[in-house]
């Protein structure tokens, strides 16, 4: 039979009670489709880095390079570890080392899940650049502590990384509706988003079939929740995408709902899959964390590795459990309640 081997990274808060939750379905949906996946798991987190001062071994990333795909739940656990470490320790070296530039966060309602907007039309796919950008960690401060003090966070764009989630990008919108949104500041940041305007226009012409729109991200921000019905495949920078991408899990009923892909596109390395919605301190382990991000994460993971069957039996049973009203909302039904549904729904 085949097998997939996963490394699972539950990491800390909320994380572990929702991974827990997307694994079990996961096996039982392979299960159904004729497949096995085999999970290891790994303690990295705060709770690791408490007990031996790293997020992860000096050789995590060899460590992961050898399996088919990631699955994490969060990390953060600011009251011990400040997340400017955490997330430089774990997370974001894996998104760079495994160059998982496409962040991939799908935006729709799901069935009877109810947003803060009036119109409920609306699937978006949002494609953040994953890898460079704002986020890319050149910088430094000189003069520290004293009032001369001077803080840099350089933003880099590199033609190959624009190019490259741009053409992603295009991709996605040829396999869907056909149309693209490409966000910049470009009347502000004149340097680096006239770069990426530049591209968008160049690469537009090997599309002729995408109807490719430029916006600013704050008139995207605010199309979003305006007209969101307008909007098919939105492709931003590691920053601006991060941003709409909350705004994208408000419109579509909280962060509960927001599920994500960091995916290597050449298939170099393993991908990742995660729910956007972080460690939750405040509700960690009491069984009431909502598992759909998670679990919609496993159906996009299942996806990636091909199994297309697989993926659409996990999102048809998640549809049809929050379409029967099942929601840990409120402390309606708890963590277990709902995975035990989607279980029962994959059938
Ligand atoms: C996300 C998160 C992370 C990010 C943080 C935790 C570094 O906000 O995945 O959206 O900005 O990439
Ligand atoms: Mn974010």
């Amino acid at each position: 039979m085949k097998s997939y081997s996963i490394a699972l990274i539950p990491g800390d808060g909320i994380g572990r009670d929702v991974t827990a939750a997307a694994w079990t379905v996961l096996e039982m949906a392979a299960r159904h489709s004729g497949f096995a996946v085999t999970g290891t798991e790994f303690p990295w987190s705060c709770r690791f880095f408490k007990e031996t001062g790293r997020m992860m071994p000096e050789d995590g990333i060899e460590t992961l390079r050898g399996f088919d795909a990631i699955l994490l739940g969060a990390v953060g656990w600011p009251a011990e570890v400040p997340d400017s470490v955490s997330l430089h320790g774990l997370l974001l070296p894996i998104r760079k080392a495994f160059v998982q530039y496409a962040n991939i966060r799908p935006h729709r309602l799901l069935p009877g899940v109810r947003g803060p907007l009036r119109t409920e039309s609306f699937d978006i796919l949002c494609i953040r650049e994953n890898t460079e950008g704002e986020y890319s960690g050149a910088g430094g401060r000189v003069h520290q502590g004293t009032l001369d003090e001077v803080a840099v966070e350089t933003s880099i764009f590199t033609r190959a990384g624009v190019e490259r989630i741009l053409r992603f990008g295009f991709e996605q919108a040829r396999a869907r509706r056909g149309r693209l949104a490409s966000v910049t500041k470009s009347n502000a940041q004149k340097h680096s988003m006239v770069f990426w305007d530049e591209i968008t226009h160049k690469l537009a012409a090997d599309y002729p079939d995408v109807a490719v729109t430029s916006y600013h991200v704050d008139a995207l921000a605010a199309r979003m929740i305006m007209a969101p019905e307008s909007l098919d495949v939105v492709v931003a920078s590691n920053l601006f995408g991060d941003i709409l991408t909350d705004i994208g899990a408000a419109i579509q009923g909280g962060l509960g709902y927001a599920a994500s892909a960091n995916i290597n596109p050449d298939r170099s390395a393993p991908s990742m899959f995660e729910p956007v919605h972080g460690s939750a301190p405040d509700i960690a382990h009491l069984g009431i964390a909502n598992p759909i991000a998670a679990i919609w994460s496993g159906a996009m993971m299942l996806d990636h590795l091909g199994e297309k069957d697989a993926a659409g039996r996990v999102t048809k049973a998640l549809e049809a459990t929050t379409a029967r009203g099942i929601r840990t909302i409120a402390g309606k039904d708890s963590t277990d309640a709902v995975t035990a549904a989607v279980v029962a729904a994959l059938n």
